[in-house]
């Protein structure tokens, strides 16, 4: 392809070099890249998309109809380096004919991985066992002392058995959960692998001694774990969060957990990230945080680069894309 050729590339951040060398060895792409692991500032990703016919960007970016109008008619795709896309203005995105790439069932087994971790670490209360074992709060073994709640014999309830919701659920099943429950928009003929119920939100929230959150971020799901939410829970049950920080309202969250209204939370993502270092819920014993690292194992993180460079370049040249959205 002669210079004038090539198609103008905008990368937003530093990303696993298995991703960039694929993009490099196409020899389509003029390639400009956010060479760094911090955010594209809003300017500079405002100049940086001007004139671009593809757009690789994270889930920290922002993609709105001011993002698509600094591009301008050139922009054919846009691939995320992420599988939910809520950061993405699908309509905008839509009205002007762009495609979309993300990265779907790659990342499944490690975010279900890392939900099962963070679920036991909050029932279980490792980072306080860890923290006491390093100050010298641990005098001796006491038979009341950092107890917690185990998985055997219980009722776990996902919300939103999707690809990483059933890929939890399979997980927790071999620790001898009881009953598995779910809820969404329809049932799932897949959820009988796990001897899934189908039931109301309401049913779900008030007989679950687990609630895990695994939906996408919708106008629906916004804030939908609220006062009313954990006031039905049991005072008894741990809520765990590896969806996005917006299904949760912090302050009703903050409350029930302050007030012994549920036993314990686990956070993956939080509103905002980075959640701020004096934010009340770090001040509290029952919630552990995570820095969003739901997806990251190196090779999770390699294979997702790959994908989202072969969706832009599948984007670029009007082919077929490996992981393509349906708009
Ligand atoms: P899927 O699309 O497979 O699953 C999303 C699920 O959300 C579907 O089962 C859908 O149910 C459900 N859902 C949608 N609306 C509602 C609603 N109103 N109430 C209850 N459930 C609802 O996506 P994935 O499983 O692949 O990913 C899910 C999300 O996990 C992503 O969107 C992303 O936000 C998050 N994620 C977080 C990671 C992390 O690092 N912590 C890593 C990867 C993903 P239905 O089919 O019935 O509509
Ligand atoms: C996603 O892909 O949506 C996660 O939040 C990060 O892997």
């Amino acid at each position: 392809m002669s210079a004038q050729q090539m198609l103008k590339v905008f990368v937003t951040r530093r990303i696993p070099q298995e991703g960039m060398k694929i993009l490099q060895k196409a020899g389509m792409c003029n390639l400009s890249v956010w060479d760094s692991d911090e955010p594209v500032p809003r300017a500079e990703l405002l100049k940086g998309v001007a004139g671009a016919h593809g757009l690789l960007c994270l889930l920290s970016d922002k993609v709105d109809a001011e993002v698509l109008d600094a591009a301008g008619p050139n922009l054919k795709v846009i691939s995320t380096l992420s599988v939910g896309f809520d950061h993405l203005a699908i309509d905008e995105i839509k009205k002007r004919g762009i495609r979309v790439g993300y990265t779907p069932d790659v990342l499944t087994d490690a975010t279900a991985e890392l939900t099962v971790a963070l679920l036991l670490a909050t029932a279980r209360r490792l980072p306080e066992g860890v923290e006491e074992v390093k100050n010298g709060g641990w005098s001796t073994w006491k038979p009341l002392w950092l107890c917690g709640y185990g998985l055997s014999g219980s009722t776990v309830g996902v919300i939103g058995l999707g690809r990483i919701g059933l890929a939890i659920a399979r997980r927790l099943k071999p620790f001898g959960v009881k009953r598995l429950l779910y809820t969404g928009r329809q049932p799932k003929p897949q959820a009988q692998e796990v001897d899934g119920e189908y039931v109301p939100l309401d049913t779900l929230v008030r007989e679950s001694d687990f609630v895990v959150v695994s939906c996408s971020l919708t106008p629906d799901t916004q804030g939908l774990c609220d006062k009313t939410f954990f006031s039905k829970m049991k005072k008894t049950s741990i809520f765990i969060n590896t969806s996005r920080g917006a299904v949760v309202n912090q302050e009703d969250l903050f409350e029930a957990l302050s007030s012994g209204q549920i036993a314990a939370a686990g956070l993956d993502v939080t509103t905002p990230e980075p959640l701020p270092t004096n934010h009340p819920l770090l001040t509290l014993n029952n919630c552990v945080v995570l820095p969003h690292i739901g997806s990251a194992t190196y090779s999770t993180r390699g294979v997702m680069s790959e994908l989202t460079a072969n969706n832009l370049l599948a984007g670029l040249t009007g082919s077929e894309m490996p992981s393509e959205l349906k708009l």
